[in-house]
């Protein structure tokens, strides 16, 4: 992987094949620093898969199970049997819409790793926990899943709820406090070897607050979803995050 990590998540969207071959090709970049990755929805990755040549396909969850008598989920297996090397996993919308547990969330990440698909695992807590000085000890629960695991990539997306989707970004030094909070947490307690994981941030990001979030939080690169969906914006994003020392 690359000095920086830019990943688009598309959430529900666009609506049909056609704009989302559209979007993909108009993002597909070539560029030297940053690893750039699109998860757009499960029905589309074959198609965008098959077009794009620079940037990298993930998708926005999977199943905790490679195959058997699971109504309507996507497995682990099926992903990278088609290409697929990013999965976002425990993203605070499936939390909350879903109730998806830190158990699910957990089983996910051995399964992904298990079957060598990178797990973007999403932690990040409200605003009324911040408020409580709460913010660590929502993430030591959120990154207990990754203490057992000994080998494989990940990412670590710090993803502060009430910053999804709102034009409020964290604040870049808070952003560094949790980064480095990620790191120590994952030193101390976690089998993984340092350089195995990459933090990134993520939460209302767009090509105005990109260049301070990085240079100020130390942030190895962001999830973005609203500006993904804008291809001169999330190509601006790219570019700015390319020209950073
Ligand atoms: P946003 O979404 O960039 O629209 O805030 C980020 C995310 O949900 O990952």
């Amino acid at each position: 992987m690359k000095k920086y990590l830019v990943v688009g998540n598309w959430k529900m969207n666009p609506a049909s094949l056609k704009e989302a071959l559209f979007l993909a090709g108009e993002i597909d970049v070539r560029t030297k620093n940053t690893t750039v990755a699109i998860c757009p929805p499960f029905l589309y990755i074959e198609s965008i898969k098959n077009k794009i040549k620079n940037i990298k396909i993930g998708a926005q969850n999977c199943f905790w199970e490679n195959k058997g008598a699971f109504t309507g989920e996507i497995s682990p297996l099926m992903l990278k049997n088609l290409g697929v090397e990013f999965v976002i996993i425990g993203h605070s919308e499936r939390r909350k819409n879903l109730k998806e547990t830190d158990k699910i969330v957990e089983d996910k990440i051995k399964k992904t790793l298990q079957i060598g698909l990178i797990p973007i695992l999403c932690v990040g807590g409200a605003k009324k926990q911040k408020a409580k000085n709460l913010t660590f000890k929502v993430l030591r629960k959120q990154l207990a899943p990754l203490i057992e695991i000994k080998k494989g990539f990940l990412i670590v997306a710090y993803e502060p709820i009430w910053a999804i989707g709102r034009g409020e970004t964290e604040d870049p030094l808070e952003i560094k406090k949790v980064v480095s909070f990620i790191r120590e947490f994952l030193k101390a307690s976690g089998k993984i070897k340092e350089n195995y994981v990459r933090i990134i941030y993520g939460g209302s990001i767009d090509s105005k607050n990109i260049k301070k979030v990085i240079e100020s939080s130390k942030a190895e690169g962001v999830l973005v979803g609203g500006a993904s969906l804008n291809s001169k914006e999330f190509v601006k994003i790219i570019k700015i995050i390319e020209d950073l020392k």
